[in-house]
């Protein structure tokens, strides 16, 4: 979480971070803070709140200078305010510094640094590691960048940093490990961000700094070093983002252009992977461990949030098709315990960010103990896809809202491909029922568009249940997961407490909790368990919930109890989780709005969650 962006070069460096800044709240948004430096010297401005509250009250403020940095936080260690914004400085004020992580032995570092006479002026981690690197610089008088080096080799946690030193005016220092940072290259000038998200508009070359990297940036060069002091030759990648996908195309929410570019991410998903007459499916990205997959034990799969709810529905397709053991793990929990892990195991990761902080420390755990690992993941060249060995990248375009929707379908989407895959290379499924599949699942994204479609009616059952305190989600089978991906959407976004529940354990407890101000939303799609719905329907009929059902086109028989029904199109219960999810998706962002909530960017939230 926080984002970081620096810029060094010829422009005005404010707009640059500024702008920068906008794209980056995603990451967090609790309160922001910019650096600059002019011939006069530095400024800093920072402020709690969103970067729109930094904006306005340095409207008046002298915001010259060509080098710059800023930081969008998500709060960890100090609460959000004026104070514990970044940048931090050091305790002579001639170094400042803007951090994306956590430093784990702050507080020894910080008592000891108080012993040699150092204030702090904040309650945060990031301002000790400042005050250590100037600590380190004029006991050993070693210039800046040899003491950033010493001093990294002496914090444990994640970083991604960038320090401003007034003394040497024309560069800027950079270093990462654990904690996302890319470099863009430009003609006499540098940019530096959390993601390339900033960078876009001014240069296509960049550069993704390693894990336990430090750069020395100024105007006409980089010096890339690793932290064991090794200088590294730096690898200028393309980047394949554009800039319309990081606009809101006419929506008054990305959340809401998101969930509309469904169909078309769906299809950007399955390009080239599917091909229906043959009945094949082909993944390039896990294509060398084939072999390997006809003898695996087990598929664990470990994620968090909403692509934990994914890997629940991976965990139904790959038992069904490829008859492989599957278990789906919290990543947090995981990381936690003393688990079973063979050499025949294989492990899945699932994550949009792909930087999720306790993914990468399952991942890291099962490595360790023999595991192969393939990753899901939506950001190309992100931490995830580098640590497993091999993977399948979702393809759905940057994801912008903070609650995840088209990544979750694409997610769903790679693993609905595995499981076909898996099975094809045990030969668990013939062809011909291949065939038939993947012709429907070629066809899925029209049936999305379809799906979409229920949007007005979706807004007026929100009208109906906008004002309710809580909020159950029902569904049996592949509608489980469904069903608790459609409740952490309601909460997060609406902060309506919501509950998924598999819908036959309803009367083990939360049956107590209906009454006639209890919505309660049914996947009750035609499946095989759609019997078995409809009396959990009547139970709660019975009790005088109030009972949205997501059903199948053409359905009567729920429509007979239900207060509202709302329709999707008929398809092989392997893909009614991603037809099903789209009007929970409409319906608790039609809520959100109606409440007056931010919908791209909840309370407490941030899109990538970089610390444990
Ligand atoms: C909810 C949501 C989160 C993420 C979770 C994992 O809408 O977005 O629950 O799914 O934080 O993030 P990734 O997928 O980036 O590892």
């Amino acid at each position: 979480m926080c984002g970081i962006v620096g810029y060094i070069g010829y422009r005005e460096a404010w707009p640059i971070v500024l702008k920068g800044l906008k794209r980056l709240e995603y990451r967090g948004y609790d309160s922001a803070g910019i650096a600059l430096m002019n011939n006069g010297g530095d400024h800093i401005y920072k402020k709690a709140g969103k970067v729109a509250v930094l904006e306005e009250f340095a409207e008046t403020q002298d915001k010259s200078g060509s080098i710059g940095m800023g930081h969008t936080r998500w709060a960890t260690h100090g609460v959000p305010s004026d104070r514990n914004s970044h940048p931090h400085t050091s305790n002579n004020d001639k170094l400042s510094i803007i951090h994306n992580g956590i430093i784990e032995n702050y507080a020894t570092l910080k008592e000891e640094l108080i012993s040699r006479g150092h204030e702090f002026k904040s309650d945060t981690d990031t301002e000790v590691l400042i005050h250590l690197i100037e600590e380190i610089q004029k006991i050993e008088k070693i210039d800046l960048l040899e003491a950033v080096r010493l001093a990294l080799h002496e914090v444990n946690g994640a970083y991604a940093i960038v320090i401003m030193d007034k003394d040497n005016p024309d560069r800027l220092i950079a270093a990462r490990k654990g904690s996302p940072m890319v470099i863009g290259v430009g003609q006499g000038e540098y940019f530096i961000a959390s993601d390339a998200t900033p960078i876009i508009e001014y240069t296509k070359n960049v550069i993704y700094l390693k894990d336990g990297e430090i750069a020395l940036i100024t105007r006409e060069d980089l010096l890339i070093k690793h932290l064991d002091n090794v200088v590294q030759t730096p690898l200028i990648q393309e980047l394949e983002l554009k800039l319309e996908m990081l606009e809101k195309g006419g929506f008054d929410h990305f959340m809401l252009k998101e969930i509309y570019e469904q169909p078309r991410s769906i299809k950007d998903c399955m390009r080239g992977r599917i091909y229906p007459e043959e009945g094949k499916v082909q993944l390039g990205g896990i294509k060398e461990f084939a072999e390997k997959l006809k003898n695996i034990d087990r598929i664990i799969i470990v994620a968090c949030g909403t692509s934990w709810h994914a890997g629940l529905v991976g965990e139904y397709l790959i038992e069904e098709y490829a008859r492989i053991p599957v278990e789906v793990e919290y990543a947090s929990e995981f990381r936690y315990r003393n688990p079973i892990i063979t050499e025949k195991d294989v492990v899945i990761a699932i994550s949009q960010s792909g930087e999720t902080a306790d993914t990468m420390a399952a991942i890291e755990m099962a490595k360790e103990r023999g595991a192969t690992i393939f990753g899901i993941c939506n950001v190309a060249g992100a931490s995830i896809p580098r640590l497993t060995h091999a993977g399948v990248y979702t393809h759905a375009g940057p994801e912008i809202g903070v609650a995840s929707t088209k990544a979750f379908t694409a997610q769903v989407t790679v693993l609905t491909l595995m499981a076909f895959y898996m099975a094809q290379q045990k030969g668990t499924i013939t062809t011909s029922k291949l065939i038939e599949l993947l012709t429907e699942l070629d066809h899925i994204p029209e049936k999305i568009q379809v799906a979409l479609e229920s949007n007005d009616l979706v807004k007026e059952v929100a009208e109906k249940i906008k004002d309710s305190t809580n909020c159950l989600f029902l569904g049996r089978g592949s509608g489980f997961p469904v069903a608790l991906e459609g409740a952490l959407k309601l909460k997060e976004i609406s902060y309506i407490h919501a509950e998924g529940y598999p819908a036959a354990e309803m009367k083990h407890g939360p049956i107590a909790l209906i009454d006639e101000e209890m919505p309660v939303v049914f996947i009750a799609t035609q499946n095989s368990s759609y019997e078995k719905v409809i009396s959990n329907i009547q139970e709660v009929k019975a009790r005088k919930g109030k009972v949205i059902a997501i059903v199948t086109q053409g359905d009567t028989e729920v429509k007979k109890m239900a207060d509202y029904c709302i329709e999707i199109p008929d398809a092989k219960e392997a893909f009614l989780p991603l037809l099903a999810t789209i009007p929970l998706q409409l319906l608790s962002y039609h809520i959100a709005v109606m409440r007056g909530c931010n919908v791209d960017q909840p309370r407490n939230l941030a899109k990538s969650v970089t610390v444990e």
